[in-house]
């Protein structure tokens, strides 16, 4: 741990892990899509491709060749064979535990951003989540497309941190701070459906990985009243005013998706269809596990 890239005292670690991070910078956008060519049975070299851009980028994007482009089995394939496999058990989940993210108005869902088609803001997901139930692994497959607008913007989240640090190492510190930020409790009718969650901002696991919680909603968030976590705070919002190239831009169309390390993520809004066979569709997994780091066979379950 003494000599991790996120130990403020580490300088040397720090700086070999910044200059290799940011010397990949612009990414190219094809430099980060790997063609699954048989969904049905994706190679081991595809999979490989997958996780090493992930573990370069902490994200990576695939794009179906062939088969049913709707079929959430090649989802589960997919997050299974790159080392997802603990999926998430959050409220709008589907039986199979992927989440299908379209418009709608059903009950308990009405008031939630990602199902509507206005712009969702910067986050990591599952950041009002317990401890020991963190998003660590994130999966989105783009079943359709909208006919308009519903663009990914992504950073990586380490970027995020090396942008912070560099501004003012105290930030990482404060943003460490075990109460940095709470989400208030989620209350519907009265019932409380989640209860208040406070936590880190950035928190290193057990295997030396940065996880980020992170909201730029400020209504979710209430901030730890210090002049350093206000400041920390201000810092990204401003960051997500500016043009800068860390972002990446990406309209995932019918057939694509993204696979990553819960990196930072919002989406412009959208405009739908009226056919409601060609309404947005994206299928969301998420998951306590990271993408793995090196090809792994993996046995496959009934999917
Ligand atoms: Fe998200």
């Amino acid at each position: 741990m003494n000599n991790s890239p996120f130990n403020l005292s580490a300088l040397s670690a720090y700086q070999g892990w910044r200059s290799e991070k940011l010397s990949a910078y612009p990414l190219r956008l094809d430099g980060l899509f790997t063609t699954i060519q048989n969904p049905e049975a994706p190679d081991d070299a595809e999979i490989m491709s997958l996780q090493d851009t992930c573990r370069r980028y902490n994200l990576a994007l695939y794009r179906l060749a062939k088969g049913d482009i709707r079929s959430k089995r090649h989802v589960h394939r997919l997050g299974q064979k790159s080392g997802l496999f603990r999926l998430d058990n959050n409220l709008c989940v589907d039986e199979d535990g992927l989440t299908s993210l379209h418009v709608t108005t059903h009950a308990g869902q009405h008031d939630y951003i990602p199902y509507t088609t206005k712009q969702l803001s910067w986050h990591t997901d599952g950041y009002y989540n317990v401890p020991e139930e963190q998003i660590h692994g994130l999966l989105l497959h783009c079943a359709q497309h909208a006919i308009e607008g519903g663009e990914s913007w992504l950073m990586d989240h380490e970027i995020a941190y090396i942008l912070l640090r560099d501004t003012n190492p105290q930030y990482i510190e404060a943003l460490m701070h075990p109460e940095a930020f709470t989400i208030p409790a989620n209350i519907l009718n009265g019932e409380t459906i989640r209860a208040a969650q406070s936590g880190p901002v950035f928190s290193v696991t057990a295997a030396g990985n940065l996880h980020m919680r992170y909201s730029a909603r400020q209504r979710n968030v209430q901030w730890r009243d210090d002049p350093l976590t206000r400041e920390a705070a201000d810092f990204l919002l401003n960051l997500w005013q500016q043009d800068s190239p860390y972002k990446i831009r990406y309209t995932l169309q019918a057939g694509e998706g993204l696979l990553c390390n819960n990196v930072l993520h919002c989406r412009t809004s959208f405009k739908d269809s009226d056919d409601p066979a060609q309404k947005r569709l994206l299928y969301r997994g998420r998951y306590y596990d990271r993408v793995a780091n090196t090809n792994m066979t993996f046995q496959e379950t009934t999917c």
